[in-house]
């Protein structure tokens, strides 16, 4: 096997971050270099703690965690616990970590890790809010040429959006951040609500997940029927969509997933479509193709990897 990719899970844990994080976890074609959290579902300490517990529940304390931005860049937090409950990663029995968080902030540790690793070898996977991501940029403009790949989970357009009709919560949370993000020129693949909404938790699925029966597949379990619980109401569906782990299926089985080049703009100043990802899909536009942005995918290769990935930790 080739030398594993590496990677940074920047994340705001939530149940379906859980889940990308077990499948990197899960997948020697990865080397986790470290995770940085973010506040996003839940406040930062939340999600710092929740890190923590993922990598627990995983036996893996070796990976470290760096804590990262407590808001925007320009606009009070908004948070979902209506989506993920009080703690963000409810569902299972959540214990208070035991290994520390480290002591760096997040935003230098990306710096540092960027300048460290030979240019065009670390990728980074943002599955929240892209403040940490902007703010290292604001910080250290030139890691941008240094980054292999960006894949976020983040934006809609078909779609529409899942916390205003405009908006998916993750660009919505700190918009000017993702703009910045978006002109950076690192190379960006996004996978958008078009794609998320089709990966669905259908019972039959989760119950397969069930069966590895290991600790790890029990706790992402039990989250997930938490998470289904609120997704099933609002989107009438057998199961939820499963967001996050598309950035890590990517990078294992890109084939899973197909899209386009386009121009990407994020709506910064209209109250009524803030945080509204502008997809040149038809190429109307003379603007530069910015990210790669994802449309389809194939559900059922998608949950076969989850579950071949969980059962190996
Ligand atoms: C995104 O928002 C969060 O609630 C999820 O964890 C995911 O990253 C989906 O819009
Ligand atoms: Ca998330």
């Amino acid at each position: 096997m080739s030398e594993p990719r590496k990677i940074i899970i920047d994340t705001d844990p939530g149940q379906d971050d859980a889940a990308a994080i077990m499948l990197a976890l899960g997948s020697p074609e990865l080397e986790i270099l470290g995770i940085t959290t973010v506040a996003g579902n839940v406040p930062l300490s939340r999600t710092s703690t929740n890190a923590r517990i993922i990598l627990e529940f995983c036996g893996r304390t070796d990976i470290k965690v760096f804590a990262g931005a407590e808001g925007p860049i320009a606009r009070p937090l908004v948070t979902a616990e209506h989506v993920h409950g009080k703690t963000g990663l409810d569902g299972p029995e959540l214990h208070e970590p035991q290994m520390p968080l480290q002591p760096q902030h997040a935003v230098d540790f990306i710096i540092e890790t960027l300048k460290r690793e030979p240019a065009g070898t670390v990728t980074l996977c943002t599955l929240g809010p892209l403040t940490n991501i902007a703010l290292a940029l604001e910080k250290a403009p030139e890691i941008a040429g240094r980054v292999r790949e960006l894949v976020m989970m983040g934006g809609g357009f078909f779609e529409g959006g899942n916390i205003t009709p405009a908006a998916e919560f993750n660009v919505y949370v700190d918009p000017e951040a993702a703009a910045a993000v978006f002109i950076s020129g690192i190379p960006i693949v996004m996978m958008p609500l078009d794609v998320t909404h089709k990966v669905l938790t259908l019972k039959s699925r989760v119950e397969k997940l069930r069966a590895i029966g290991n600790r790890p597949a029990r706790a992402l379990v039990e989250m997930l029927e938490f998470f289904e619980r609120f997704d099933v109401e609002k989107y009438g569906s057998d199961g939820g969509p499963l967001h996050d782990p598309t950035v890590i299926a990517y990078l294992l089985k890109p084939d899973l997933f197909s899209g386009r080049d386009c121009n990407v703009e994020v709506e910064t100043t209209s109250p009524l479509t803030a945080g509204m990802t502008v997809v040149d899909w038809w190429q109307v536009t003379g603007r530069r193709h910015n990210a790669r942005v994802m449309k389809e995918v194939d559900a059922e290769g998608f949950f076969a990897l989850l579950t071949e990935r969980v059962g190996r930790l």
